[in-house]
């Protein structure tokens, strides 16, 4: 998000523009934080984690009385425009404020979900995915010296992106994500047939959608008998140093939603298809799912079959 805000600011001063910054995002929004912001602000923060403008999750402004508030805020500060950077929720927030208050807004998707629609990728989600990895690497020294199936719950929400591609990178024998059709009987089964065939560990990923590790590694210690650890790998997901690929795809999200702006375009989200930058209405990107779930069940099953 840092990134996405660098690039915001820099470009938006480039084109000639005045630019603040909101604190908390919609919270501080209605709160009238609002901060000046010039090319200064933003240094040296392209590998820094989380958002220098910090974040909330307002439930005032998902009432009318808390978006009036917020409208009445953007008008008394001078605002003509505003970009917002985040995912779905948030989105649907973007989308009251144009239709029902006249607020022109943008949206850029950061989220490691990956759950926004008609965007191949959304800011941080790579980054996660990575973060997921290199924690499983980690575990997987325990869970193959010590011979144990380890359960390892990620995030994600609804959508399986991170389970799905954490899974065929770090090898895992078996990845629950929602929309998996695979029984708690079946793994015992292959856990069994695999020890005939000499296999001693299994990391099993599961996301956070589709239920959590410690209930899912009881029942699997029930049916095999093995020793079943569950971790729940948490906010570890949402931080730390961006990847290149985040650090890009922020930088020309942002810049792309600045021009959008200026030519005065509103209610949509910047998106990335192929690596084409393109406008989304945000009704279509938040309640539209085009994501390939065939997709999902190729990498899954590529997943098994290299995982024997
Ligand atoms: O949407 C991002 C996300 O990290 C989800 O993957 C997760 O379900 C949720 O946020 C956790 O939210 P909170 O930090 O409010 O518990």
């Amino acid at each position: 998000m840092n990134a996405a805000i660098r690039s915001v600011v820099r470009k938006a001063l480039f084109e000639g523009l005045e630019v603040r910054g909101i604190m908390r995002g919609y919270a501080g929004l209605i709160d009238g934080k609002i901060i000046e912001m010039d090319s200064r602000s933003v240094s040296n923060i392209l590998g820094r984690g989380g958002t220098i403008l910090k974040t909330a999750r307002s439930k005032e402004f998902m009432t009318r009385e808390g978006q009036e508030k917020a409208a009445k805020v953007i008008r008394d500060n001078g605002i003509d425009g505003l970009i917002i950077i985040g995912g779905n929720g948030s989105f649907q927030g973007a989308h009251e404020l144009h239709k029902s208050w006249n607020i022109n807004n943008i949206g850029i998707p950061g989220t490691i979900d990956n759950d926004v629609g008609y965007t191949d990728y959304t800011v941080g989600a790579h980054t996660a995915v990575h973060t997921v990895l290199e924690a499983v690497d980690k575990i997987r020294d325990t869970v193959t010296s010590m011979e144990r199936i380890y359960v390892v719950e990620v995030m994600g929400r609804e959508e399986p992106y991170i389970a799905v591609r954490t899974g065929l990178a770090c090898g895992a024998e078996e990845v629950l994500y929602p929309g998996s059709k695979v029984t708690v009987d079946e793994i015992a089964g292959e856990v069994k047939e695999a020890e005939k065939k000499g296999k001693r560990s299994w990391i099993i990923i599961v996301s956070e959608g589709y239920c959590g590790a410690h209930e899912l590694s009881e029942k699997i210690r029930e049916k095999t008998g093995h020793e079943v650890r569950g971790i729940t790998l948490g906010h570890i997901q949402r931080g730390g140093s961006p990847l290149a690929t985040d650090r890009v795809l922020a930088s020309v999200m942002g810049a792309f939603a600045v021009t959008a702006l200026i030519e005065g375009n509103s209610d949509a989200t910047v998106g990335i298809k192929g690596y084409k930058l393109q406008l989304i209405p945000y009704e279509k990107a938040c309640f539209e799912r085009d994501k390939d779930r065939k997709l999902d069940e190729e990498y899954y099953s590529l997943t098994k079959l290299l995982a024997t």
